[in-house]
């Protein structure tokens, strides 16, 4: 299973996202992509923080598609259901938690709220078909993934995330990457305290 935990990186997250929501707060169809999402923690953790920093109404025009290469076949279920056990949702904030998460009626179980669920949607993809999941995105978030992949790889996919930004859309990735220098051009880095970008 792919290591990820709810509110991982929250400093870089919600710097993003307290980035983006105002720009987006009057538009339609606010589309994100979180590439390597493993079994949703990271979309339902974004998802939480938008519906933190916006209104009821521009939160429901925000997306989030959730892909990963999956090789285990098993995200898709887990992030339809939107149950986590107890142990995985301890590093949430207390009040954020009990807004957001109910028991499932299972020992130990938690069912994530329908408005955050709905807001998340799931596919199977490899970024290394370098074959976008579509356009016009205003925030991409790939964390914890480009270290797995060879030099010239991270490149392509970076300059795939790129083309799929809209003008001045955001990209995220771990703390410990840097970008390629061969892709540093094509963006400005918003904070120099967190790897958060702006397409140029
Ligand atoms: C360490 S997890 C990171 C999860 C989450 N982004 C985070 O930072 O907590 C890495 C994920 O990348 C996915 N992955 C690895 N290679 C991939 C590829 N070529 N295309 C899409 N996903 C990939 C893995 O399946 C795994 O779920």
């Amino acid at each position: 299973m792919a290591f990820t935990y709810f509110f991982r990186d929250l400093h870089t997250l919600e710097l993003g996202v307290k980035n983006m929501a105002p720009l987006v707060a009057g538009r339609s169809n606010v589309k994100i992509w979180d590439a390597g999402c493993a079994m949703g923690q990271e979309p339902y953790t974004l998802a939480i923080l938008f519906a933190e920093n916006m209104g009821r109404f521009a939160f429901k025009n925000l997306q989030i598609y959730a892909t990963d290469i999956d090789e285990s076949n098993l995200f898709e279920k887990i992030i339809i259901n939107g149950v986590y056990p107890e142990k995985e949702l301890k590093r949430i904030p207390k009040d954020l938690f009990e807004k957001y998460f109910k028991p499932n009626g299972k020992a130990g179980q938690y069912q994530i709220n329908h408005l955050i669920k709905n807001r998340v949607r799931y596919q199977s993809h490899d970024l290394l078909t370098l074959e976008p999941i579509g356009e016009n995105f205003s925030m991409i978030v790939c964390k914890n993934v480009l270290l797995h992949l060879k030099y010239e790889e991270r490149i392509k996919v970076i300059k795939m995330f790129h083309n799929s930004l809209t003008p001045g859309g955001f990209f995220i990735t771990e703390q410990t990457q840097r970008l390629p220098k061969e892709a540093a051009h094509l963006f400005t880095r918003v904070t120099s305290d967190a790897q958060l970008f702006r397409k140029v």
